[in-house]
């Protein structure tokens, strides 16, 4: 298999929801048909933030991975695997910890934003300021020439690739490629207040939400607030919330028939996103299935050990690689 490889990861925080999969989680699945894609669990990332309260992260585990598989990650296709049982990812960091300045780590917008912006959580430890280089080392391992992320996650991918570049240039060799991100396009997707879709602001709709839940909460949507009656006419493009999503699930005629009658005051709010929430309910129906056929007789614990072991092969391979670029000669 002489695919382009690539590899993401995602921290074990919490359900996934609509602004995951029309950001990262559609591109994903994507990406399996043309690439040779590695799709793993970052649970130690996720350590760094949830050190004192871990105990969530093995369930937060089972989850993502019914979530990835609910949408559509194929086994088959991707090489889907849990971080923390990679150790070869912990060897790798710990060599590239030799070679990071800690001034590169310490300019890391990230890393500034969240010590700044995150109250009632001391952040300030060894391992949460070396967070990118874990992830270098995530990508590195596998040799990695792409990598699909979002915008936020640019400036770790640019410090990658700086590590990448100081491990050629120390050991030479030109081991390391230097990886390019993908940036999936993200939509728009609003919450239900019209903020940013977000398990943390309390106006997500997840993927495994019941059909009840969707429709209580796509009525809860944020609407023209210039139109406190049906008989006001609407400016569905500039002030509904709750448009941003018709635009993701309506075809253009249909699309164009809501704005229209909208302007025309002839269509009313709850009428329009009951339509809505149907369609998004039937969008997210063949999830339902597949997410019931993976969790039985625990199918998705077998998928995440037989993609671990398919990684730690790849892995320990680009590792003695590694070890012999440093130190030239092995002793046992
Ligand atoms: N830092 C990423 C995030 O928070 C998760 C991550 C860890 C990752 N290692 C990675 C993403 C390697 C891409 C490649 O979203
Ligand atoms: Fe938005 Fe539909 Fe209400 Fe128009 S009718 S304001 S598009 S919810």
């Amino acid at each position: 298999m002489n695919r382009v490889r690539i590899v993401s990861g995602m921290r074990p925080t919490g359900p996934l929801h609509l602004g995951h999969l029309h950001g990262v989680l559609n591109s994903w699945i994507k990406l399996q048909s043309e690439y040779q894609c590695f799709y793993f669990v970052a649970d130690w990332h996720a350590l760094t933030t949830d050190y004192d309260d871990p105990s969530r992260i093995r369930g937060h585990t089972k989850e993502l991975l019914l979530d990835w598989l609910a949408v559509g990650l194929d086994p088959e296709k991707s090489v889907i695997f849990l971080q923390s049982e990679v150790k070869e990812h912990a060897e790798l960091y710990l060599l590239f910890g030799m070679i990071t300045p800690v001034s590169w780590l310490e300019r890391n917008p990230t890393y500034k934003d969240m010590l700044q912006n995150i109250s009632g959580k001391d952040l300030a430890m060894y391992g949460f300021l070396g967070y990118p280089v874990l992830q270098a080392a995530d990508i590195l391992i596998y040799k990695a020439q792409k990598v699909p992320v979002g915008l936020d996650q640019v400036p770790h991918l640019e410090l990658t690739r700086e590590i990448a570049r100081r491990f050629n240039h120390l050991y030479g060799e030109n081991l390391l490629p230097e990886p390019e991100a993908i940036l999936s396009e993200v939509p728009k997707i609003p919450g239900i207040d019209g903020r940013k879709m977000s398990k943390s602001y309390g106006n997500a709709i997840f993927l495994k939400d019941p059909p009840e839940e969707i429709r209580k909460k796509i009525l809860a949507y944020v609407t023209d607030v210039q139109r406190p009656k049906k008989s006001d006419p609407g400016d569905p493009e500039e002030r509904c919330v709750a448009f941003n999503l018709i635009r993701l699930y309506y075809g253009e005629e249909e699309k164009e028939a809501v704005v229209e009658d909208c302007k025309r005051a002839i269509l009313g709010c709850v009428e329009c996103k009951r339509r809505l929430s149907e369609k998004v309910i039937l969008s997210l129906e063949p999830l339902i299935e597949r997410r019931m056929f993976f969790e039985r007789e625990g199918k998705w614990l077998e998928i995440l050990k037989e993609g671990t072991k398919k990684a730690q092969g790849e892995a320990s391979k680009t590792l003695k690689e590694i070890r012999k670029a440093i130190f030239k000669i092995d002793l046992l």
